[in-house]
């Protein structure tokens, strides 16, 4: 591994993906962290090695979904510590990545579906509430410019929530649709019902819908800014070294009880 800088120095930081939306918040992030350094900025077509030549101790890879594996495999097998925030990750890949930490003792990776404070908080309380209600279903709606849907963070949030109906005994959502060629009910992830919107000036926003007798319960949580990401991402970067492995979800790093 990379050899740590003494415990006053501030932490050394690459960023991949470091022109993009989201690459260029995050750098702006770090330079102004007293704590931080930032010491490279890769786009695309940039060689790796330039993080491991400019001292890197961890890497923020905010890229695209066909690249994020390979930079974060690299990374690894270099001895420094990611933080992920690029959506696409598949189970397969998570599972190749945990097989691969398993022989790369101290090193960790954070994989953040979402680094806003309150979207973590809103897939917490989305799995609490599942228990409670027949009804489920997930509206994620982004700008224009996103490359995957649904979201990794509504993914994440159907995952929750058929966590929380699992632990409560609850069956399939009550649905009595027969006929839906165009395919108007959306994706069912993990037996949720999951709605994508894309549209010109919207960041990221979610909304989570709980129907029972008589009432309705929602979530929603909006990012009006990537800055509201950036608190997210520097808690990653401080947190990540401490935590070798996979850790999946910025709640692996919050006391959530
Ligand atoms: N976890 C979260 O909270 C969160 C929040 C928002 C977005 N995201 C995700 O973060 C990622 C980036 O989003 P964005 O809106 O910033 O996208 P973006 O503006 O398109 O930025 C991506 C950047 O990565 C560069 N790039 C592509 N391949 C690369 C490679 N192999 N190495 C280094 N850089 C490379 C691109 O360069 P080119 O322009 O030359 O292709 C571009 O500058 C997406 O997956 C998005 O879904 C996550």
């Amino acid at each position: 591994m990379n050899a740590s800088p003494s415990s006053h120095s501030p932490r050394r930081v690459a960023v991949l993906g470091a022109a993009g939306r989201m690459g260029a918040a995050a750098c702006r992030a770090v330079e102004e962290a007293e704590d931080l350094e930032l010491v490279a900025r890769l786009g695309r077509g940039d060689d790796l090695s330039t993080v491991t030549e400019a001292g890197a101790e961890v890497a923020i890879d905010l890229t695209v979904p066909s690249a994020t594996a390979g930079n974060v495999r690299w990374l690894v097998d270099h001895g420094v510590h990611a933080v992920v925030g690029t959506t696409g990750w598949t189970e397969e890949g998570l599972e190749e990545l945990r097989t691969q930490l398993d022989g790369a003792e101290g090193v960790g990776v954070l994989i953040a579906p979402n680094f806003a404070i309150g979207a973590v908080l809103a897939m917490r309380f989305a799995e609490i509430a599942a228990r409670y209600y027949d009804s489920a279903e997930i509206i994620e709606m982004h700008h224009e410019k996103k490359l995957d849907a649904p979201s990794g963070t509504a993914r994440h949030t159907a995952a929750a929530i058929a966590r929380g109906r699992a632990a409560a005994g609850l069956g399939a959502v009550p649905d009595a649709t027969e006929h839906d060629p165009e395919g108007s009910r959306g994706a069912v992830i993990d037996g949720i019902h999951v709605h994508a919107v894309r549209q010109r000036g919207l960041v990221a926003h979610e909304v989570v819908q709980f129907g029972g007798v008589g009432e309705q319960f929602v979530l929603r949580h909006d990012s009006f800014d990537r800055i509201s990401f950036m608190p997210g991402v520097l808690l990653g970067v401080r947190e990540v070294v401490a935590h070798p492995g996979l850790t999946v979800g910025l709640d692996g790093y919050m006391d959530l009880g």
